[in-house]
C-alpha cells in the first residue's frame, strides 16, 4: 500500500496499531503466566528447606533414654559440656560446667552431693543453685526436651538465670 493510499484510510491504520499493541500485550501475558506455572513446578519438586541448620542440628544433643538416668543422680556429657542433672522428683535440669564467678570448669562431688568450683571455692546444689559465693548467681542452664523417652538438650542456647527456680525443671510427660 502506497503513502497516499495509507492517509487514504487513517482507521484502517489505528485498528491495525490497536491490534498489534493488544497481540503483545496477550504475549507478555502469556510470558508472565509461564514464568509463574515454572515457578510453581520448580516450587513443587524442589527438596524441602532443612528447618534447623546444621550448627543447630550439631548443638542438640542426645542425653539418653530416660530410665538411664536414676533420681538424685548427675551425669557429665563431655560433648555439649553439660550435667544432666535428674533430680528426686523425677524432673530434669541440663546445667552449664561454668562456674559463674570467673568460668572455671565446675566439677560434681558426688560424695558431697555438690558442684565446688576448684578455682575459689563457690558451691552450687543439684539444681544448679549457690550455696556458697563468690559465685553471684546460679549456673547457666540449657533447653530440655524429652519426647518417645529420649531426652535430649539442646546446646546452641545457653540461658542465664539469677536464681533456681521450679519452672525451670523439665519433667517426662507421664510423671
Ligand atoms: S571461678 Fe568459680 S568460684 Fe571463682
Amino acid at each position: 500500500m502506497s503513502e497516499t493510499e495509507q492517509n487514504k484510510h487513517p482507521e484502517k491504520e489505528s485498528a491495525t496499531s490497536r491490534r498489534s499493541l493488544l497481540n503483545k500485550l496477550w504475549i507478555l501475558l502469556g510470558i508472565v503466566a509461564l514464568a509463574e506455572l515454572i515457578g510453581l513446578v520448580f516450587a513443587f519438586f524442589k527438596p524441602r528447606m532443612k528447618r534447623i541448620s546444621k550448627a543447630e542440628r550439631d548443638a542438640i544433643i542426645v542425653a539418653g533414654p530416660l530410665d538411664s538416668f536414676l533420681p538424685d543422680t548427675v551425669t557429665a556429657f563431655v560433648r555439649g559440656k553439660f550435667y544432666l542433672a535428674r533430680l528426686a522428683d523425677g524432673g530434669f535440669l541440663a546445667l552449664s560446667r561454668s562456674c559463674t564467678h570467673l568460668g572455671c570448669t565446675v566439677p560434681w562431688v558426688a560424695k558431697e552431693n555438690k558442684f565446688i568450683c576448684p578455682c575459689h571455692s563457690s558451691e552450687f546444689d543439684i539444681t544448679g543453685e549457690v550455696i556458697s559465693p563468690p559465685a553471684p548467681r546460679a549456673l547457666d542452664i540449657y533447653q530440655i526436651t524429652i519426647e518417645n523417652n529420649i531426652v535430649r538438650v539442646n546446646t546452641s542456647k545457653r540461658k542465664k538465670r539469677s536464681e533456681f527456680t521450679s519452672g525451670q525443671i523439665t519433667y517426662p510427660k507421664n510423671t
